[in-house]
């Protein structure tokens, strides 16, 4: 695998080497620490592309906590060796304030609920830094594909919105939310949390399935999840932050059940924050 540290490496190997596969790139971009659920992002980058470039940087700009920034995972010898093994073909690892030409900074952006509600009201700013930094990493990598995975569908819906508007030619691909054989949605937060940690924190996808399976056995939506809600509030040690039917394009609240596609949950286990979703 190729390791290139900066922007003007990832050009010059880009004038030396590309030849016409520049066609053919594909990119997953990442903050490292990365799990099976990478894996399967670079997995089927290099089943549709020639040249897979997967970027490690942990954005400064996406985190509305400095202590949530500091204590962020950072693996880099087994990264090197997960995305080699998935099939990446280089491994971009700039500095923040390479790709941001300077300290780094993010403008505001208003997407509307898709920025604003949920996660954007929760993690105010966050979905600045993620545009500013994904729209800086598409220019520097140019590719024709960028994976990203549905644990975080409301940022792929920012992405989509973003990559629309910025850079029309690059695919957005959105993947398949990988989960551990308990349940648990794979994320790289998850190393943090202790075993109990680990086991009160599957009932997030538990309820979000008994939401579902009480769906199709014919119960309203907001009932459900209403029923789910009790529980997780009644979890000692689990502090759910939200939990609502939405439809994954708008990330409003409709009030009429065909508009709602996922159920998301946003809880925190240890002083954890973790995300999921479901289809319904
Ligand atoms: O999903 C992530 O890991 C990050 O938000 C991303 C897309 C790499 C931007 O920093």
């Amino acid at each position: 695998m190729i390791i290139l540290k900066s922007t003007i490496e990832l050009n010059n190997w880009f004038i030396e080497n590309l030849n016409g596969l520049e066609e053919n790139l594909g990119f997953v971009p990442t903050m490292g620490a990365l799990h099976m659920g990478h894996a399967s992002l670079i997995e089927r980058a290099a089943r549709e592309c020639e040249i897979v470039v997967v970027s490690i940087l942990v954005n400064p700009t996406q985190f509305n906590e400095k202590a949530d920034l500091q204590s962020y995972p950072r693996t880099l010898e087994n990264d090197v060796i997960v995305a080699e093994k998935a099939g990446g073909t280089i491994l971009f690892t700039p500095t923040p304030e390479d790709i941001y030409g300077g300290t780094p900074s993010a403008e505001k952006v208003d997407y509307g609920p898709i920025t604003s509600a949920f996660e954007g009201l929760s993690r105010q700013g966050h979905f600045d830094g993620v545009v500013s930094v994904v729209d800086k990493l598409f220019m520097a990598v140019r590719p024709n594909r960028a994976y990203f995975g549905t644990k975080d569908l409301q940022q792929v819906a920012v992405v989509e919105r973003m990559s629309n508007e910025r850079h029309p030619k690059i695919q957005i691909v959105s993947c398949k939310l990988i989960r551990d054989e308990n349940g648990l949605a794979l994320s790289s937060r998850n190393t943090r949390l202790s075993d109990t940690g680990i086991i009160l924190a599957q009932n997030i996808s538990q309820e979000l399935q008994s939401v579902v399976d009480r769906v199709k056995d014919g119960l309203d939506v907001n009932d459900s999840v209403e029923i789910a809600k009790k529980k997780l509030k009644n979890l000692k040690g689990l502090e759910l932050e939200y939990i609502s039917g939405v439809n994954y394009k708008t990330f409003s609240i409709s009030t009429e059940n065909h508009g709602r596609s996922h159920i998301i949950i946003a809880a925190s286990v240890e002083g954890i924050r973790l995300i999921d979703n479901i289809e319904l």
